[in-house]
């Protein structure tokens, strides 16, 4: 293997090579990790949307596949967190990966257990406060990438977190998807890529054919940031349920909100009643109105309409822009030899 890809990141996380499979909701399951990690990248189990019972079925399947060592994502505030990082602990993964970090006996307790702590930043400004809360390494994602996301591209992003010398390996992300991006990111100092939606299209993520299929016909241009679903900006193919979105009134909203409340009161367990008073709360509290807040609390149903259910009309698709980019479905393992085979030419062939 070429000496420019045993880099800090692999040197930290164990894995072979150095590229991060990233978390996404009901898409980073026990299957692509365990597809990932088998063949030398480093995957991140996407727990944020788990409930701690579930979470311990996943790190057991994926535990009794491979010894290989893989991370778990979380959110600060989700149900069940303290469990969560029990778990993490007692099955000893090897980071944990957050945006809004975790509070610091948490940071503390992991660190103390020899958990690496990977947060991922959208704005260079947050570099430095994410390694004094504890960053052992830092995700930089720009704003082509997909899901929740900032809004300085991923070079200029690249460019001026290295730049900041933070003393952590510094890791590109947000639009890669092969072995030229990886020798690109390298090349420019970076310590390795991470990336979402190529490893979603890959034929080991867990995502129906149906929604895969919307993700092969993307078009770069047509993957936009909104933040009409639950008002922060996220990155989604341009469906006619986003469109949709997008193009409602303040009263369409809290119309669109109310129905959407009442088709998925049975999976969030909240009356109609229970959803207005939290939304109203939840309004006062932030510049969100209270559509907004109502539609933010039905978002993980719309997304799971799409990524679980199979139904991409009826839901919503976060993806990267290199969506557009990608018109194929291969193994985690056609997809890393590949990746790794591509980087060594285009570092072999620059050398030359
Ligand atoms: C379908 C999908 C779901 C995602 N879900 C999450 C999530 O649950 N938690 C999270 O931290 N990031 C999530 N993300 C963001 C990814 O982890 C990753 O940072 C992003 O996709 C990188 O950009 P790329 O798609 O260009 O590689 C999601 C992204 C996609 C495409």
């Amino acid at each position: 293997m070429h000496a420019a890809l045993s880099t800090p990141l692999t040197d930290a996380l164990g894995c072979e090579y150095p590229i991060i499979q990233t978390a996404m909701g009901w898409v980073a399951t026990k299957d692509l990790v365990t597809a990932s990690i088998s063949n030398g990248a480093f995957g991140f189990l996407a727990a944020a949307v788990m409930d701690p019972a579930e979470c311990e079925i996943e790190l057991q399947a994926i535990k009794a596949a491979t010894d290989k060592p893989f991370g778990v994502n979380i959110h600060a505030f989700q149900p069940g967190i303290e469990r969560i990082i029990d778990l993490c602990i007692d099955y000893q993964v090897a980071a944990l990966s957050y945006g809004r970090g975790p509070n610091p006996k948490i940071v503390d307790r992991v660190k103390a257990a020899g958990i690496k702590c990977v947060p991922t930043i959208g704005a260079s400004k947050h570099a430095a406060n994410a390694v004094d809360m504890g960053a052992d390494i830092l995700v930089c994602q720009g704003q082509e990438g997909g899901g929740h996301t900032g809004a300085t591209p991923t070079w200029l992003l690249l460019a001026d977190v290295i730049d900041q010398q933070l003393g952590v390996p510094v890791i590109a992300c947000g639009g890669f998807k092969d072995g030229r991006g990886l020798a690109a990111a390298l090349t420019f100092g970076a310590d390795g890529i991470a990336m979402g939606t190529r490893f979603m299209m890959t034929s080991d993520s867990p995502t129906p054919q149906a929604t895969k299929a919307e993700y092969i016909e993307a078009d770069v241009l047509k993957i936009p940031v909104s933040t009409k679903l639950d008002g922060l900006p996220q990155r989604m193919i341009l469906n006619q349920t986003l469109a949709d979105l997008e193009n409602a009134s303040k009263l369409g909203m809290l119309i669109r909100a109310i129905q959407n409340g009442f088709k998925y009161r049975s999976q969030t367990g909240m009356s109609m009643l229970q959803t207005a008073k939290t939304a109203w709360r939840m309004a006062s509290q932030s510049d969100m109105t209270v559509a907004q807040t109502m539609m933010a609390g039905n978002a993980p149903m719309i997304i799971q309409k799409a990524m679980v259910e199979g139904r991409p009309d009826e839901g919503v698709l976060p993806s990267g822009q290199i969506a557009g980019l990608i018109a194929d479905l291969p193994s985690c393992e056609q997809l890393i030899n590949g990746i790794i085979q591509d980087a060594e030419l285009n570092l072999k062939r620059v050398a030359a």
